[in-house]
């Protein structure tokens, strides 16, 4: 086993195909031992892309009648700011009053697995028991039971044996981990600038990225530039920004992968108005460790209700936003930010990353607040 080259990065041998083979010898005992007697026909289903290949080695062990069918699950688009609400595509046979076993390569946060069980009760499962080959116990957070786990790992990116890095590295019968002596070359940092409309997130971040070398992403100013162009998008967005909503998660999501992937050679990244709701938090993640990255640190400028409202008013006459006149667009804005921003203050406390500034002094002073954190 050598180190493998992946696009931008390396990776190193972590487990070899003997231990996984080992596990799963062991997790297929348990399950064989758990339908023995089981009075009915039990559906193993894979959830691709990633399970192909442990859910391949976990069948030819399994000793009681089943039938196979596999899933991948979508993000479903045209929803609003609810949170990406995702479906299961592909589901040939129907499950209605069947028992399932839900073959995943991996559970991290839990996120999927989650969604998929509920989906699949939803659509009328009689019984979902879950089996895994990879878990990392540090990171799931979820109450769900996970009834067969063939192995835990520490919390570190991996490939190989059907997982991927960007499509790639699916092949390899070992499990690679990303090779910590690339990553030290060059951390990317990512931070977060949080707090609500007018607290002064824009201007401070425009200041942190020229001091720090970091990319500014703003998810305002890239929407803006799609209504200034008149792309699709840009209609879309324009006519939930006139009414001080929130735009589809995917359509933001989509936009931030984007411009990660279009900037490889940046010290980091600074992002200004995203994530505003926890799922887009969670996504976040999701994009970063995607990328073998993650947020670094969060920090929250924090100014009350009433500030927030006359510097909107004032920064939508000298700026001319027109989606920042009106008193009850403001309005709607703020209330939006308590409702779905805030929780996400929760969210990043809870991974110990989340610092608050007090953002009410002038804007050098809470510059040299936040260059003390950073
Ligand atoms: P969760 O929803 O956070 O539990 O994430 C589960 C999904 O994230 C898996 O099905 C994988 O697609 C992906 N994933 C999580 N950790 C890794 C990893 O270390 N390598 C490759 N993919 C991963
Ligand atoms: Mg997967």
């Amino acid at each position: 086993m050598e180190r493998i080259h992946l696009k931008d990065k390396y990776f190193v041998p972590y487990i070899p195909y003997e231990r996984l083979e080992k596990a799963i010898d062991d997790v297929a005992e348990r399950i064989n031992h758990d339908f023995k007697n089981f009075d009915g026909i039990p559906i193993v289903l894979c959830v691709l892309n990633g399970s192909i290949l442990f859910t391949g080695e976990l069948m030819k062990r399994l000793n009681f009648p089943c039938e196979f069918s596999s899933v991948r699950l979508s993000s479903y688009e045209g929803t609003l700011s609810t949170g990406i609400t995702r479906k299961v595509l592909g589901l040939t046979s129907s499950i209605k009053g069947r028992t399932i076993i839900v073959v995943e390569d991996i559970v991290d946060t839990g996120k999927t697995i989650t969604d998929l069980y509920a989906l699949l009760l939803d659509a009328g499962a009689e019984d979902v028991k879950i089996c895994t080959m990879l878990l990392k116990p540090e990171v799931y957070k979820k109450d769900l039971k996970l009834d067969y786990v063939a192995m835990e790992i520490e919390n570190r990116f991996i490939v190989g044996f059907g997982l991927d890095y960007d499509q790639l590295g699916r092949n390899y019968k070992d499990i690679y981990i990303l090779d910590k002596r690339t990553e030290e070359k060059a951390p990317m940092k990512h931070y977060l600038i949080f707090g609500p409309p007018g607290a002064g997130k824009g201007t401070q971040a425009a200041k942190l990225v020229e001091r720090f070398g970091l990319r500014h992403v703003s998810t305002g100013d890239l929407l803006r530039r799609q209504i200034a162009e008149g792309t699709e998008l840009g209609l879309k967005a324009k006519h939930l920004i006139d009414q001080g909503l929130l735009v589809p998660d995917e359509v933001v999501e989509g936009m931030i992968a984007a411009e990660l992937d279009a900037n490889p050679d940046v010290k980091g990244f600074l992002f200004d108005g995203f994530p505003r709701t926890t799922a887009q938090a969670e996504h976040l993640d999701t994009i970063l460790a995607d990328r073998g990255r993650k947020v670094d640190a969060v920090l929250s400028l924090a100014i009350p209700d009433e500030m927030v409202f006359e510097r909107i008013r004032h920064r939508a006459q000298i700026e001319n936003r027109a989606d920042d006149t009106k008193p009850e667009v403001i309005q709607n804005r703020i209330d939006t930010y308590h409702a779905k921003t805030e929780p996400i203050a929760a969210f990043y406390k809870d991974k110990g990353v989340y610092q608050e500034v007090d953002g009410t002094g002038t804007i050098d002073e809470v510059f040299e607040k936040l260059c003390a954190l950073m």
